[in-house]
């Protein structure tokens, strides 16, 4: 596949984050290939480094990060041309690189509405931001439009009202809907979701998803949703990648994910969070075992000690990738006698 159909190439990305003078690996060894115009969703325990990851891609991480990546490309199509962009060597993640990206390319919701918003701006001048800064001709009359259209796409009740509120004078999912307004007010073609409707309620979610849904079959839009609600994924996904201790360890289309499940991690998981409800008298399984401390780890498959295939060869060597049909990869040493990828 070309540039112009591959949105984001991922390589081999690997994070780790600095604290008392000790590395902990976060993201190891992730790569992954997002098709442009395509839904993709992250699943996986919480902590095991989805928001990291993607935060990683965004170079949205503090000093305390080191991110390596053999390749970390964005390719941008503007009139039928593509421009590409390494951003795992752009020297300065908040330098007037990033900043031209972030925004009409790529933007991200962030999993925190509290933390992504400022206290003393009124919202609607915090979405306009964006726009006026990545539009010069644009006056303040046009962009307070657009941010109103915008607020009345996410539901926002009251929009001429509510634009001059403060943050705290919304409610958390109202909070939610204006970070998702600024995310998506300049029109990005890649837009990543950071479990963006945990706070809100079951209608407004819906709304949302749908807005999203529309962005991308209309308007030919990427996204990749992070998300715990294996039901949304049924609904959004065209492909899934699943993620277990900082590790890639299934990805697949929805159907390779979803019915021809491979992964004892993945099987684990779905077993785990059924896709439509359970049926009266059924119990939700848990995946026996927690997740071990990041920093304990001695090299091997992360989820030996959970998993009921496990066997010592599991725990001699870290698992390749192999390839069971093409696009569908699994890091389990049951498909060894498939080729292996990255
Ligand atoms: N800034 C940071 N400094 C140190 N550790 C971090 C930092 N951000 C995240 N982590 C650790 O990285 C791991 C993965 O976190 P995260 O990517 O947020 O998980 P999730 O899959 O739930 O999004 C967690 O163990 C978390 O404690
Ligand atoms: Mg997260």
């Amino acid at each position: 596949m070309d540039n112009r159909e591959i949105i984001l190439d991922v390589e081999n990305l690997n994070t780790s984050f600095i604290s008392d003078r000790k590395e902990v690996k976060i993201v190891k060894n992730v790569s992954f290939q997002l098709k442009r115009g395509s839904a993709l969703a992250v699943v996986g325990e919480s902590g095991c480094g989805k928001s990291v990851t993607m935060n990683s891609i965004m170079r949205f991480l503090g000093s305390n990060a080191r991110v390596k990546a053999d390749k970390i490309q964005y390719n941008a199509l503007r009139d039928g041309k593509v421009t590409e962009y390494r951003l795992e060597s752009i020297k300065k993640p908040h330098g007037p690189e990033m900043r031209a990206l972030r925004g009409p390319e790529m933007s991200m919701v962030f999993q925190d509405p509290m933390s992504s918003l400022n206290p003393v701006y009124k919202v609607g001048d915090q979405v306009a931001e964006g726009l006026l800064q990545h539009n010069k001709g644009m006056t303040k009359k046009q962009a307070r439009e657009k941010v109103l259209e915008m607020f009345r796409k996410l539901g926002i009740p009251d929009p001429e009202e509510r634009i001059d509120c403060y943050p705290h004078q919304f409610s958390g999912g109202m909070k939610q809907r204006v970070v998702i307004a600024i995310a998506m007010i300049c029109n990005p073609e890649l837009i990543i979701c950071d479990e963006p409707t945990t706070a809100l309620d079951v209608t407004i979610q819906a709304q949302i998803m749908e807005l999203l849904k529309e962005m991308q079959v209309k308007d030919g839009k990427s996204i990749i949703l992070i998300t715990h609600n294996m039901g949304l994924v049924a609904e959004m996904a065209d492909e899934v990648c699943v993620m277990y201790m900082g590790r890639v360890v299934e990805f697949g289309s929805l159907e390779d994910v979803f019915d021809r499940t491979s992964h004892p991690y993945t099987q684990a998981l779905l077993r785990s969070v059924p896709v439509l409800g359970l049926a009266d008298g059924q119990k939700l399984e848990t995946i026996p075992g927690a997740t071990p401390n990041p920093a304990d780890l001695k090299g091997g498959c992360e989820f030996a000690d959970r998993c009921p295939f496990c066997t010592d060869a599991c725990r001699a060597r870290d698992i390749p990738m192999f390839e069971l049909s093409p696009g569908h990869r699994v890091r389990c040493l049951k498909y060894q006698e498939f080729p292996e990828v990255l």
